[in-house]
């Protein structure tokens, strides 16, 4: 793959819990043919997991724990716009960002979701998925807007549900492709 010509793209990666796809993106962002570069991550939970990934490679964290959301969003808005965020990647990000917050960044906001959509948007798809008795299932790569997981798809990849699935042997199949397909979004937005 060809290696990024132009000034890499400054982003934020906001998390809550694990923070697999956030190692995820780290690795990726070191990569030649990356278009990003990983100013911050932030979480809304101190005790995130993912947060370590983060350290271990000595890129900023900030937490922000304020239950208000208003709060937590200036504080926040203040520190994309001094970091100069062009690109905010959500990666298992549990807080809904306000309307007024996602109008300030339109268009800079992607999302990574365990489904197919427009289906299954929300919690618990992978249990939901297997009680409608799916035959596939997948993850969505997608722009945010202030619907819920309803902003425009940049990709998505499909697998089959095998007869012997149940939701965590679902969740850790469709998160090997979610660490396929994150990258690969980013490079389909930036190509
Ligand atoms: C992933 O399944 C992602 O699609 C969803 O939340 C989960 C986060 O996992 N939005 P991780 O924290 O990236 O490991």
């Amino acid at each position: 793959m060809k290696r990024y010509s132009g000034k890499k793209i400054s982003t934020a990666v906001f998390i809550s819990g694990r923070g697999s796809n956030l190692q995820n993106l780290i690795n990726f962002s070191y990569k030649k043919q990356s278009p990003i570069e990983i100013k911050f991550v932030f979480s809304n939970n101190k005790n995130a997991g993912g947060l370590k990934h983060a350290k271990n490679k000595k890129i900023n964290t900030f937490c922000i724990l304020n239950k208000k959301t208003s709060i937590l969003e200036n504080k926040l808005i203040e520190l994309l716009n001094k970091k100069k965020i062009k690109l905010i990647c959500l990666a298992g990000f549990m807080k809904i960002l306000s309307r007024k917050f996602i109008k300030k960044f339109k268009g800079k906001i992607i999302n990574i979701h365990p489904s197919l959509l427009p289906k299954y948007k929300g919690l618990d798809t992978h249990r939901r998925v297997l009680e409608n008795k799916e035959i596939y299932t997948g993850c969505t790569v997608h722009h945010v807007n202030s619907k819920l997981d309803a902003g425009k798809i940049i990709l998505q990849k499909k697998i089959k549900i095998f007869r012997n699935d149940n939701a965590k042997s679902l969740a850790k199949r469709v998160l090997l492709e979610e660490h396929k397909i994150y990258p690969k979004a980013i490079l389909k937005i930036y190509s």
